[in-house]
């Protein structure tokens, strides 16, 4: 079954995605409150592999549009890979996975900025590794329901010896609803046409298709490279999935030394990610806070950046404005951003800091970032090395992303203002890289078409 097109493409053609067949992860949004769970396996013994690809096609198959009582909850099955090679899947196919996936995370750690504390070296055990082979996400708005599918995942792989769940990494929404940095996640994302889902953004069309499934045409209009035969490739998606501690006490005290009051403080935050806490974009309330404009889905996606050059209300440094310009580098640069996009399903884990505290309790907390696209290099690969890690394309060669570019504990983050611009020096790295890895995450089809496999 296919959606019915609900937006007609540029070339006047109708989109229809076939979401029956595409996994839930991509295209769903995660549910709030929510809670989840990864799971990495390794496959030892490849028929072990397949038979557990086959009974996870049937896990996956139960999405957020399925009746009955787990409708809400869903799983997200995807490969290294490494994994690929491991159950069968044969080179000609193999070739036709995009290089940055087929190097695999660690072995992009230079080019990401993965460097000092955050190389691979130190990566928690066993992400990057060769070990890794199948990655599972479970989603639900409960631990009711999270319970039952995630041991039905699980369960996938209990009679089956050549097959070992080696990490696990639960997550939830924390109580405020934020992330550990205080601030609401996870608004701007791109609408995509032919999703079916409601449109949240105003001032972009919706993006194509093919840049977040492949299979369909893309912002060029092609259809962007993909595996061979067809059935592997179509309604599958690229996934990045990066384990990120995040410093809170050290971000707290970084504001609090630099601020006169508890209100400075909180505009320090805001300038440095481009939204208020409550997820209020500066661009439309420079101000102060705006709750009600924060939960509004209808409005808080609803900006560009055009009438706020010089960064007076939101600075070009912020995290938002880097990740996603908009229009801002339309006239500068002939920049089009619509080739960058990135659709995140992070989540957050860990136990929150309690609020007021600034010293650090040695607490692993963070996010697990989850992005998904069909291009590696110009989607992911791109933003996080020319704009979040690089200054170059906003005027200030030597600063990076104030709240996730790497940093050597000088960094600089610059705030526009009249009279005279405020600059903030000094600053220590608030992320540190615990691992990771490129994924893939194949249609329903395709994980049939692995689970034939006789190799
Ligand atoms: C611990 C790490 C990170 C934290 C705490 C974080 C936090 C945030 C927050 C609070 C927002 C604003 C709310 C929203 O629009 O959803 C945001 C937006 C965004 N972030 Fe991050 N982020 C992190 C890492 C990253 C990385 C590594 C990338 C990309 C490589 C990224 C890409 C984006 C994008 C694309 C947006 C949406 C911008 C927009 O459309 O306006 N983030 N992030």
């Amino acid at each position: 079954m296919t959606t019915a097109p609900t937006i007609p493409g540029d070339a006047g053609q109708a989109i229809a995605l076939d979401v029956d067949d595409i996994q839930a992860g991509a295209l769903s949004e995660r549910p709030s409150p929510y809670v989840g769970r990864y799971l990495l396996l390794r496959v030892d013994d490849p028929r072990h592999g397949r038979e557990l690809v086959r009974r996870l096609a049937a896990v996956a198959a139960i999405g957020p549009d399925t009746p009955g009582s787990a409708a809400d909850a869903w799983t997200t099955v995807a490969f290294t890979y490494r994994g690929l090679e491991k159950l069968g899947v044969p080179p000609a196919s193999l070739a036709g996975f995009a290089p940055e996936f087929r190097e695999g995370m660690a072995a992009r750690a230079q080019e990401l900025g993965d460097v000092g504390e955050s190389s691979p070296e130190h990566w928690e055990e066993p992400l990057g590794s060769p070990d890794v082979h199948v990655a599972i996400s479970v989603l639900a708005p409960d631990a009711a329901r999270l319970g039952a599918v995630a041991e039905r995942a699980r369960a996938a792989s209990d009679d089956l010896g050549g097959v070992e769940v080696i990490w696990r990494q639960d997550c939830y929404q924390l109580p405020s609803g934020r992330t550990s940095f205080g601030f609401k996640d996870g608004i701007g994302q791109p609408d995509v046409e032919g999703s079916g889902r409601p449109l949240r953004n105003p001032t972009e069309e919706p993006i194509k298709a093919g840049e977040f499934v492949l299979g369909y045409p893309d912002e060029t209009g092609s259809l962007p490279p993909m595996p061979s035969p067809d059935v592997l490739g179509r309604n599958g998606t690229y996934l990045v999935f990066r384990k990120l501690h995040t410093r809170v006490a050290a971000y707290r005290r970084f504001l609090r030394e630099r601020a006169a009051d508890r209100a400075e403080e909180e505009l320090l935050g805001a300038k440095m990610v481009g939204r208020w806490p409550s997820g209020a974009p500066l661009a439309v309330a420079p101000d102060g806070d705006d709750p009600g404009l924060g939960a509004d889905p209808a409005r808080n996606n609803a900006f560009r950046y055009g009438d706020d050059r010089r960064g007076l209300k939101c600075p070009a440094g912020a995290h938002s404005r880097r990740a996603n310009p908009r229009d801002a580098l339309e006239h500068e640069m002939s920049v089009d951003t619509r080739l960058h996009r990135m659709i995140r399903r992070g989540t957050s884990y860990g136990p929150p800091l309690p609020a007021g505290v600034l010293d650090d309790d040695d607490q692993d907390r963070g996010i697990i970032f989850v992005f998904a696209g069909t291009h590696l290099d110009r989607q992911f690969e791109f933003v996080k090395t020319q704009w979040l890690n690089d200054g170059v394309f906003i005027g200030t060669p030597e600063e990076k992303d104030p709240l996730v570019g790497g940093s050597d504990g000088h960094g600089t983050f610059t705030i526009p203002h009249r009279p005279i611009r405020r600059r903030l020096t000094e600053k220590p790295p608030f992320v540190v890289t615990r691992g990771g890895d490129y994924l893939f995450a194949p249609g329903l089809r395709a994980m049939r078409w692995i689970a034939d496999l006789d190799t």
